[in-house]
């Protein structure tokens, strides 16, 4: 229950599957916790559930690609907290197009929430960060960060940014002496409403559904919470020696 007792965190997308998981987890380890979102009504929710279970959080609206309401956020979060500890930047959304039908539109809404979003967040968490002496950032990249899909073009392309973009803040935090880890979290399919989404758009949910079971060695798609544990470690001082990584939780996927 306590271990990230006395932290606050930041998670974005924190309405709904990945995101509310990391926001219940932080908040039952003791952590205080801004759900951010562009879903009023549904963010609102989880931090209701955060507060009923005798936890801190507050929700605060936001579209991860514009600037000037991350301004809004650090500010919110440094007023009434004090100081940001932990920044998941989880929001983010996937288009099942290949490269060939990809319009520049379609890329650069992609690109303007999975890739904006994270650099948008890295930067303006770093200036909180530092004042604060350290600090933790979990970006949310994928398995479509580590090897391809030929019908999920601009959303590959924005998960392996991530990754690489949080090996150099990684890397440029250590080198400034910030004391500010980054790391990336590297989901197989995991059973959200983004899932079953994409699933609805391509047919059959339940047939789709058995399909990515199948792609799993494991034998199963995950649940937010495998998700969610991982972002916890990194996220604490346990994971104190802990920077620059990529932590793959799958269920073997990219491991064929
Ligand atoms: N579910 C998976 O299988 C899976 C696998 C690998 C990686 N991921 C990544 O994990 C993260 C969370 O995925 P999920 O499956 O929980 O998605 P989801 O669609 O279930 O939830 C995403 C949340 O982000 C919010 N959001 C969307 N656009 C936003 C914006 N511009 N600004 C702020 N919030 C916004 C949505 O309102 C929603 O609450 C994403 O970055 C996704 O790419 C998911």
């Amino acid at each position: 229950m306590n271990r990230m007792r006395g932290k606050s965190a930041v998670v974005t997308g924190g309405a709904l599957g990945i995101g509310r998981s990391c926001a219940l987890k932080l908040a039952e380890e003791g952590s205080a916790v801004a759900v951010t979102d562009v879903d009023i009504d549904k963010g609102s929710v989880v931090v209701e559930e955060i507060r009923l279970r005798g936890g801190d959080a507050i929700f605060i609206e936001q579209d991860v690609a514009d600037e000037a309401r991350w301004d809004h956020v650090m500010g919110t979060v440094i007023e009434r907290y004090k100081k940001l500890d932990v920044l998941v930047n989880n929001a983010g959304v996937a288009l099942a197009k290949d490269v060939e039908h990809t319009t520049l539109e379609d890329w650069r809404w992609l690109m303007s929430i999975n890739l904006d979003g994270v650099f948008l967040g890295i930067k303006h968490a770093i200036q909180a960060m530092k004042a604060n002496r350290g600090g933790s950032i979990v970006n949310l990249s994928s398995i479509e960060g580590l090897v391809g899909d030929p019908n999920l073009a601009a959303y590959n392309a924005s998960k392996g940014g991530v990754r690489l973009l949080t090996k150099s803040a990684a890397l440029y935090c250590a080198k400034s002496g910030y004391n500010i880890r980054v790391n990336s979290v590297h989901p197989g399919y995991i059973w959200t409403p983004m899932v079953e989404n994409y699933l609805k758009s391509q047919g059959d949910v339940a047939q789709g559904r058995k399909l990515l079971d199948s792609l799993h060695p494991i034998g199963h798609v995950g649940e937010p919470d495998d998700i969610a544990f991982g972002v916890l470690y990194l996220a604490s001082d346990e994971a104190k020696f802990v920077t620059g990584t990529e932590l793959v939780i799958d269920g073997g996927y990219t491991a064929q």
